[in-house]
Protein backbone atom coordinates (compact mmCIF):
# COMPACT_ATOMS: atom_id res chain seq x y z
CA UNK A 1 0.00 0.00 0.00
CA UNK A 2 1.11 3.42 -0.82
CA UNK A 3 1.95 5.45 2.36
CA UNK A 4 2.08 9.00 1.76
CA UNK A 5 4.93 11.19 3.78
CA UNK A 6 6.22 14.75 4.22
CA UNK A 7 9.86 15.13 4.91
CA UNK A 8 11.06 17.59 7.08
CA UNK A 9 14.80 17.73 7.36
CA UNK A 10 17.87 20.05 7.60
CA UNK A 11 20.05 17.91 4.98
CA UNK A 12 22.70 16.93 6.30
CA UNK A 13 24.60 13.69 5.48
CA UNK A 14 22.22 11.04 7.53
CA UNK A 15 19.25 13.06 6.12
CA UNK A 16 20.75 12.83 2.80
CA UNK A 17 20.91 8.53 3.08
CA UNK A 18 17.17 8.93 4.34
CA UNK A 19 16.43 11.09 1.76
CA UNK A 20 17.67 8.12 -0.77
CA UNK A 21 15.93 5.45 1.20
CA UNK A 22 12.71 6.72 0.65
CA UNK A 23 13.46 8.16 -3.00
CA UNK A 24 14.10 4.49 -3.44
CA UNK A 25 10.92 3.53 -1.86
CA UNK A 26 8.40 2.30 -4.82
CA UNK A 27 5.64 2.24 -2.05
CA UNK A 28 6.09 6.08 -0.87
CA UNK A 29 4.66 8.84 -2.28
CA UNK A 30 7.05 11.10 -1.26
CA UNK A 31 4.48 14.74 -0.70
CA UNK A 32 6.87 17.38 -0.30
CA UNK A 33 10.22 18.22 1.64
CA UNK A 34 10.78 21.28 3.83
CA UNK A 35 13.86 22.33 4.42
CA UNK A 36 14.48 23.15 8.21
CA UNK A 37 17.76 25.07 9.13
CA UNK A 38 20.01 23.11 11.82
CA UNK A 39 22.81 21.05 10.52
CA UNK A 40 23.62 23.97 7.92
CA UNK A 41 21.99 27.08 7.56
CA UNK A 42 18.29 26.33 5.88
CA UNK A 43 19.28 27.78 2.05
CA UNK A 44 22.24 25.00 2.19
CA UNK A 45 19.93 22.23 3.31
CA UNK A 46 17.17 23.74 0.53
CA UNK A 47 20.32 23.40 -2.07
CA UNK A 48 21.00 20.19 -0.78
CA UNK A 49 17.23 18.34 -1.30
CA UNK A 50 17.14 20.10 -4.29
CA UNK A 51 20.88 18.54 -5.79
CA UNK A 52 19.72 15.13 -4.58
CA UNK A 53 16.15 15.20 -6.21
CA UNK A 54 17.08 16.37 -9.37
CA UNK A 55 20.46 13.90 -9.73
CA UNK A 56 17.80 11.14 -9.03
CA UNK A 57 15.51 12.90 -11.39
CA UNK A 58 12.50 13.28 -8.89
CA UNK A 59 12.15 17.06 -9.26
CA UNK A 60 8.83 17.10 -9.24
CA UNK A 61 8.69 16.72 -5.59
CA UNK A 62 8.66 20.17 -4.14
CA UNK A 63 11.09 21.19 -1.34
CA UNK A 64 9.93 24.17 0.78
CA UNK A 65 12.18 26.46 2.58
CA UNK A 66 12.20 26.91 6.79
CA UNK A 67 12.69 29.68 8.38
CA UNK A 68 16.01 30.95 8.96
CA UNK A 69 16.08 30.64 12.56
CA UNK A 70 14.69 28.63 15.43
CA UNK A 71 11.91 29.66 17.24
CA UNK A 72 13.37 31.46 20.20
CA UNK A 73 17.02 30.30 20.12
CA UNK A 74 20.06 31.83 17.89
CA UNK A 75 21.10 29.05 15.11
CA UNK A 76 23.60 27.16 15.58
CA UNK A 77 24.86 25.06 12.73
CA UNK A 78 27.29 21.79 12.56
CA UNK A 79 29.60 22.12 9.73
CA UNK A 80 31.94 20.27 11.69
CA UNK A 81 29.94 17.53 11.95
CA UNK A 82 28.25 17.21 8.09
CA UNK A 83 30.85 19.16 6.09
CA UNK A 84 30.93 22.80 4.74
CA UNK A 85 28.31 22.08 2.74
CA UNK A 86 26.50 19.75 4.68
CA UNK A 87 26.84 16.39 2.36
CA UNK A 88 30.62 15.89 3.84
CA UNK A 89 33.30 15.91 0.77
CA UNK A 90 30.74 15.39 -1.71
CA UNK A 91 29.90 18.05 -4.11
CA UNK A 92 26.46 17.92 -5.69
CA UNK A 93 26.11 19.19 -9.06
CA UNK A 94 24.24 22.90 -8.27
CA UNK A 95 20.81 22.17 -9.39
CA UNK A 96 19.06 23.68 -11.71
CA UNK A 97 15.27 23.46 -9.53
CA UNK A 98 13.88 25.55 -7.65
CA UNK A 99 12.05 25.81 -4.25
CA UNK A 100 8.40 26.23 -3.82
CA UNK A 101 6.90 29.36 -3.06
CA UNK A 102 5.01 27.65 -0.53
CA UNK A 103 7.02 27.83 2.96
CA UNK A 104 7.80 24.71 5.01
CA UNK A 105 4.61 25.20 7.43
CA UNK A 106 2.41 25.82 4.87
CA UNK A 107 3.70 23.09 3.18
CA UNK A 108 2.91 21.03 6.43
CA UNK A 109 -0.36 21.99 6.80
CA UNK A 110 -1.28 21.91 3.15
CA UNK A 111 0.04 17.99 3.41
CA UNK A 112 -2.10 17.05 6.13
CA UNK A 113 -5.38 18.88 4.64
CA UNK A 114 -4.76 17.22 1.40
CA UNK A 115 -4.48 13.82 2.89
CA UNK A 116 -6.37 14.03 6.22
CA UNK A 117 -6.05 10.66 8.12
CA UNK A 118 -2.99 9.64 5.75
CA UNK A 119 -0.20 11.36 6.68
CA UNK A 120 3.01 9.91 7.48
CA UNK A 121 5.25 13.25 9.10
CA UNK A 122 8.88 12.45 9.23
CA UNK A 123 10.97 15.03 11.13
CA UNK A 124 15.13 14.75 10.98
CA UNK A 125 16.11 18.18 11.62
CA UNK A 126 15.35 20.19 14.40
CA UNK A 127 11.14 21.08 14.83
CA UNK A 128 11.12 24.58 14.02
CA UNK A 129 9.17 24.06 10.73
CA UNK A 130 6.75 21.52 12.39
CA UNK A 131 5.94 24.18 15.17
CA UNK A 132 5.57 26.70 13.37
CA UNK A 133 2.62 24.85 11.59
CA UNK A 134 1.22 23.83 14.49
CA UNK A 135 1.15 27.43 15.73
CA UNK A 136 -0.53 28.63 12.02
CA UNK A 137 -2.96 25.65 12.58
CA UNK A 138 -3.24 23.62 15.96
CA UNK A 139 -5.79 21.01 14.27
CA UNK A 140 -3.17 19.69 12.27
CA UNK A 141 -1.88 16.81 14.56
CA UNK A 142 -5.27 15.61 15.01
CA UNK A 143 -5.34 14.99 10.69
CA UNK A 144 -1.84 13.05 10.88
CA UNK A 145 -1.83 9.34 10.32
CA UNK A 146 1.86 9.23 12.36
CA UNK A 147 5.09 11.37 13.04
CA UNK A 148 8.04 9.68 13.59
CA UNK A 149 10.93 11.76 15.45
CA UNK A 150 14.75 11.78 15.44
CA UNK A 151 15.55 13.52 18.35
CA UNK A 152 16.07 13.40 22.43
CA UNK A 153 18.70 11.75 24.67
CA UNK A 154 16.52 9.77 27.31
CA UNK A 155 19.10 7.28 29.37
CA UNK A 156 22.27 7.78 27.06
CA UNK A 157 24.62 11.23 27.14
CA UNK A 158 23.47 14.27 24.71
CA UNK A 159 25.59 14.68 21.40
CA UNK A 160 25.48 18.59 21.44
CA UNK A 161 25.45 19.34 25.66
CA UNK A 162 26.15 16.52 27.93
CA UNK A 163 22.09 16.20 28.13
CA UNK A 164 21.02 17.53 24.81
CA UNK A 165 20.71 15.68 21.06
CA UNK A 166 21.21 18.13 18.40
CA UNK A 167 17.97 18.19 16.85
CA UNK A 168 16.21 19.71 20.18
CA UNK A 169 19.52 21.55 21.14
CA UNK A 170 18.98 23.53 18.08
CA UNK A 171 15.04 24.46 18.78
CA UNK A 172 14.40 23.51 22.25
CA UNK A 173 11.32 25.63 22.11
CA UNK A 174 10.01 23.84 19.02
CA UNK A 175 10.80 20.66 20.08
CA UNK A 176 8.88 21.53 23.20
CA UNK A 177 5.01 22.69 21.50
CA UNK A 178 5.36 19.86 19.36
CA UNK A 179 5.28 17.21 21.89
CA UNK A 180 2.89 19.19 23.83
CA UNK A 181 0.80 19.63 21.09
CA UNK A 182 0.56 15.64 19.70
CA UNK A 183 0.04 14.02 23.43
CA UNK A 184 -3.28 15.84 22.55
CA UNK A 185 -6.66 13.94 21.95
CA UNK A 186 -7.35 12.44 18.67
CA UNK A 187 -3.63 13.55 17.89
CA UNK A 188 -1.25 10.26 17.25
CA UNK A 189 1.38 9.79 19.56
CA UNK A 190 4.84 10.62 17.84
CA UNK A 191 7.26 7.61 17.86
CA UNK A 192 10.83 8.96 19.05
CA UNK A 193 14.11 7.72 17.58
CA UNK A 194 16.36 9.31 20.20
CA UNK A 195 20.32 8.55 20.80
CA UNK A 196 19.81 5.86 22.86
CA UNK A 197 18.96 3.93 19.84
CA UNK A 198 20.03 5.79 16.92
CA UNK A 199 23.67 5.98 18.04
CA UNK A 200 23.01 1.71 18.00
CA UNK A 201 22.79 1.82 14.17
CA UNK A 202 26.50 1.68 13.53
CA UNK A 203 27.47 1.79 10.17
CA UNK A 204 30.78 0.65 9.40
CA UNK A 205 33.06 0.81 6.19
CA UNK A 206 32.10 -2.69 4.89
CA UNK A 207 28.59 -1.60 4.76
CA UNK A 208 29.65 1.22 1.99
CA UNK A 209 31.34 -1.66 0.37
CA UNK A 210 28.18 -3.99 0.32
CA UNK A 211 25.97 -0.97 -1.11
CA UNK A 212 28.49 -0.31 -4.09
CA UNK A 213 27.98 -3.84 -4.52
CA UNK A 214 24.54 -3.91 -4.29
CA UNK A 215 24.77 -1.05 -7.05
CA UNK A 216 27.21 -2.79 -9.43
CA UNK A 217 29.16 0.33 -9.03
CA UNK A 218 33.21 -0.37 -9.46
CA UNK A 219 35.49 0.23 -8.26
CA UNK A 220 34.69 -1.35 -4.77
CA UNK A 221 36.02 1.35 -2.41
CA UNK A 222 36.12 0.61 1.62
CA UNK A 223 37.40 3.75 3.75
CA UNK A 224 39.68 3.49 5.78
CA UNK A 225 41.05 5.37 8.57
CA UNK A 226 44.45 5.08 7.60
CA UNK A 227 43.45 6.88 3.81
CA UNK A 228 44.22 10.13 2.54
CA UNK A 229 41.74 12.93 4.57
CA UNK A 230 39.23 13.85 1.79
CA UNK A 231 40.00 11.19 -0.32
CA UNK A 232 37.55 10.92 -3.19
CA UNK A 233 35.49 8.53 -4.60
CA UNK A 234 36.16 7.42 -8.15
CA UNK A 235 32.79 5.18 -8.18
CA UNK A 236 31.33 5.19 -11.46
CA UNK A 237 28.13 5.31 -10.29
CA UNK A 238 27.08 9.18 -9.38
CA UNK A 239 24.92 8.21 -6.24
CA UNK A 240 27.49 5.41 -4.89
CA UNK A 241 30.02 8.22 -5.52
CA UNK A 242 28.35 11.19 -3.79
CA UNK A 243 27.34 8.90 -0.76
CA UNK A 244 30.93 7.50 -0.66
CA UNK A 245 32.29 11.28 -0.29
CA UNK A 246 29.29 12.54 1.94
CA UNK A 247 30.27 8.97 4.38
CA UNK A 248 33.86 9.06 4.36
CA UNK A 249 33.27 13.02 5.73
CA UNK A 250 30.87 11.33 8.88
CA UNK A 251 33.16 8.32 9.47
CA UNK A 252 36.22 10.88 9.73
CA UNK A 253 34.15 13.06 11.75
CA UNK A 254 33.20 10.23 14.29
CA UNK A 255 36.73 8.68 13.97
CA UNK A 256 38.00 12.33 15.46
CA UNK A 257 35.34 12.36 18.03
CA UNK A 258 36.84 8.78 20.11
CA UNK A 259 33.79 6.77 18.21
CA UNK A 260 35.67 4.29 16.16
CA UNK A 261 35.79 4.84 12.06
CA UNK A 262 32.21 4.42 12.03
CA UNK A 263 29.26 6.27 11.51
CA UNK A 264 25.46 6.63 13.04
CA UNK A 265 22.87 6.45 10.74
CA UNK A 266 20.43 8.09 12.86
CA UNK A 267 18.04 9.71 10.04
CA UNK A 268 18.13 6.72 7.91
CA UNK A 269 16.63 4.63 10.69
CA UNK A 270 13.69 6.94 11.73
CA UNK A 271 12.80 7.05 7.95
CA UNK A 272 12.56 3.46 8.35
CA UNK A 273 10.57 3.74 11.50
CA UNK A 274 8.25 5.64 9.86
CA UNK A 275 7.91 3.01 6.69
CA UNK A 276 7.22 0.44 9.50
CA UNK A 277 6.75 0.95 12.90
CA UNK A 278 6.93 -2.95 13.49
CA UNK A 279 10.58 -2.38 12.80
CA UNK A 280 11.33 -0.84 16.70
CA UNK A 281 9.62 -2.03 20.39
CA UNK A 282 8.46 0.90 21.94
CA UNK A 283 7.30 2.10 25.33
CA UNK A 284 4.84 5.11 26.22
CA UNK A 285 5.86 7.81 27.81
CA UNK A 286 5.40 11.50 28.67
CA UNK A 287 8.32 13.79 27.03
CA UNK A 288 8.67 17.04 27.97
CA UNK A 289 11.74 19.29 26.88
CA UNK A 290 13.72 21.36 29.46
CA UNK A 291 13.64 25.03 28.58
CA UNK A 292 15.43 26.79 31.65
CA UNK A 293 17.85 24.83 33.12
CA UNK A 294 21.03 26.82 32.90
CA UNK A 295 23.10 22.86 32.37
CA UNK A 296 20.44 21.23 30.87
CA UNK A 297 18.71 23.30 28.45
CA UNK A 298 17.31 21.45 25.39
CA UNK A 299 17.33 17.85 27.65
CA UNK A 300 14.57 15.19 26.93
CA UNK A 301 13.02 14.35 30.11
CA UNK A 302 10.33 11.05 29.55
CA UNK A 303 8.31 10.34 32.17
CA UNK A 304 8.03 6.33 31.70
CA UNK A 305 6.47 5.09 35.31
CA UNK A 306 3.50 7.75 35.63
CA UNK A 307 4.54 9.65 38.16
CA UNK A 308 2.77 13.05 36.46
CA UNK A 309 -0.78 12.70 36.26
CA UNK A 310 -0.81 13.87 32.34
CA UNK A 311 -0.94 10.30 30.10
CA UNK A 312 2.04 9.39 27.62
CA UNK A 313 2.29 11.78 24.71
CA UNK A 314 4.67 9.71 22.76
CA UNK A 315 6.43 6.45 22.59
CA UNK A 316 10.05 6.39 22.52
CA UNK A 317 11.81 3.54 20.63
CA UNK A 318 13.78 1.27 22.32
CA UNK A 319 15.17 -1.97 20.96
CA UNK A 320 15.27 -2.45 16.82
CA UNK A 321 16.85 -6.25 14.59
CA UNK A 322 19.83 -3.80 13.84
CA UNK A 323 20.99 -6.33 10.89
CA UNK A 324 17.59 -6.12 9.16
CA UNK A 325 18.12 -2.13 9.60
CA UNK A 326 21.21 -3.15 7.10
CA UNK A 327 20.45 -5.22 4.99
CA UNK A 328 17.22 -3.49 4.23
CA UNK A 329 19.05 -0.18 3.29
CA UNK A 330 21.95 -1.58 1.45
CA UNK A 331 19.64 -3.73 -0.29
CA UNK A 332 16.95 -0.92 -1.16
CA UNK A 333 19.72 2.15 -1.77
CA UNK A 334 22.28 -0.04 -3.71
CA UNK A 335 18.80 -1.25 -6.17
CA UNK A 336 17.92 1.89 -6.64
CA UNK A 337 21.33 3.45 -7.22
CA UNK A 338 21.94 0.26 -10.01
CA UNK A 339 18.36 1.58 -11.55
CA UNK A 340 19.08 5.09 -11.76
CA UNK A 341 21.99 4.87 -13.89
CA UNK A 342 19.96 3.47 -16.70
CA UNK A 343 17.80 6.20 -17.15
C1 LIG B 1 20.82 14.36 14.53
O1 LIG B 1 21.64 15.52 14.47
C2 LIG B 1 22.03 15.77 13.16
O2 LIG B 1 23.34 16.23 13.09
C3 LIG B 1 21.80 14.50 12.38
O3 LIG B 1 21.47 14.80 11.05
C4 LIG B 1 20.66 13.83 13.12
O4 LIG B 1 19.42 14.24 12.62
C5 LIG B 1 21.46 13.40 15.50
O5 LIG B 1 21.55 13.97 16.77
CA1 LIG C 1 19.27 15.52 10.56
Amino acid sequence: MTQRLFFDCDTGIDDSVALLYLLARADVDLLGIASTAGNVPVDVVTTNNLSWLELCGRAEIPVHVGSATPLVADLMTTEDTHGPLGVGHAELPTPTITASHVDAADAWIEASRAHDGELVGLVTGPLTSLATAVRRDPALPSRMRRLVIMGGAFHTHGNTTPTSEWNVAVDPEAAAEVFAAFGTAGAPEPIVCALDLTEQVVMTPDHVVRLAAASGSTPLECPDPGDERGLRSVADNEIIRHLTDALRFYFEFHHDHDEGYIAHLHDPFAAMVALNPDLVTTIPARVGVELTGTLTRGMTVADERWMSPLGPNARIATATDLDSVFDDLIETIGTYARALVRI
